[in-house]
């Protein structure tokens, strides 16, 4: 039986150095240490033994017990040492190499300005209103005063999608929405995006973006408008710029001007921007016509209001010395990473 169990110890430790996994240590242990393994079936039958051999039998049993165990946990070591470095080889990082660039992305440059102005005129107390940019004819022309044969209603001048729906070609329809759904007092802004029929050139593209003032209440009067102007054109372009108002034509207000500043660049002396006249052209803007009060429900006896409405790619093209509108929408990154 001693040999018998020196035996046992001789073939597990064999079997212990031939497994080269965690898995192939655990099948030797269940063969020789297991319920049913070789050791244990030799334990059984010591009931057989003398008494005397019994406790001399005992200990070597325990004793090559004790080795195959001690054979088993050294093995799983060596083994877990070897799949922890043959990993480490695997997974290894360079932490030398150079890391990916994170390219941070910036606002476009008609959204800085559109910020700048939603920051101007919310700081007078302005609030920002928003409309579609499909539109209906009643809120883009009918409503707006626009005679029945006003040309801009011509199809060579605005995208139709139906007789009766368009992409909006001024962001003046937000008047009318917010009067329909507001009571005076009303004093909102709208910036968006506006479309017309118009061949690209320098100065031109089918999308382009206006913000649109309005301001209603009663008592207010064109001193009002000429004020809150004035405030605007100081805070954009700078504390000594001065405006003028020259006479012009609108359908939704009476009277109407188109309202010019002083040039920011040569401060109205006269340089290539202003074309030597020392102003330019900043916007359109007026008294709400009374038709486009009554047509909000809005009596024209009680309230008065002026609008204002400008061209954002025009001021953003000023502000940044650019002669091309075009550039703005070409996403050339080389171009828009200027600014
Ligand atoms: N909607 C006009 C345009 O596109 C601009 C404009 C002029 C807006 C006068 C106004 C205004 O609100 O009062 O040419």
């Amino acid at each position: 039986m001693q040999e018998e169990l020196k035996n046992i110890e001789n073939c597990a430790i064999e079997d212990i150095k031939g497994a080269r996994t965690s898995e192939g240590i655990d099948k030797v242990r269940v063969k020789y240490l297991g319920k049913k393994g070789e050791l244990t079936k030799v334990l059984r039958g010591m009931g057989k033994l003398s008494a005397e051999q019994r406790p001399v039998i005992g200990k070597i049993a325990n004793t090559v017990r004790e080795n195959i165990e001690g054979s088993i946990a050294s093995m799983i070591n060596s083994i877990k040492q070897e799949e922890l470095d043959d990993r480490l080889k695997q997974e290894v990082i360079d932490v030398t190499m150079p890391g990916k660039k994170i390219t941070l992305g910036k606002k476009h440059p008609i959204t800085q300005v559109m910020d700048d102005l939603i920051s101007i005129f919310t700081k007078m107390g302005f609030k920002v209103a928003e409309g579609p940019e499909v539109e209906s004819v009643y809120y883009n022309f009918d409503a707006l005063n626009a005679a029945k044969n006003h040309p801009s209603r011509d199809m060579s001048d605005t995208f139709y999608i139906s007789d009766d729906t368009i992409l909006r070609t001024q962001t003046s329809p937000v008047q009318i929405r917010t009067m329909e759904k507001t009571k005076p007092p009303i004093r909102i802004i709208s910036p968006g995006r506006c479309f017309r029929n118009d061949t690209p050139d320098a100065t031109h593209t089918p999308m382009f973006h206006q913000l649109e003032g309005l301001v209603v209440d009663e008592g207010i009067t064109l001193g009002d408008l000429k004020g809150t102007l004035e405030m605007f054109a100081k805070h954009f372009f700078g504390e000594h710029t001065k405006i003028k108002f020259r006479p012009h034509y609108f359908p939704f207000t009476e009277p109407s001007a188109e309202v010019d500043a002083t040039c920011f660049k040569c401060s109205g002396k006269g340089c290539s921007l202003c074309k030597g006249s020392g102003w330019i052209e900043l916007l359109g803007a007026g008294m709400v016509h009374p038709n486009v009060l009554k047509n909000c429900n809005i009596d024209p006896e009680v309230y008065s209001g002026f609008a204002f409405g400008m061209g954002i790619d025009r001021l953003a093209m000023m502000k940044y010395g650019i002669d091309d509108i075009r550039l703005f929408f070409e996403n050339d990154m080389r171009f828009l990473n200027q600014f």
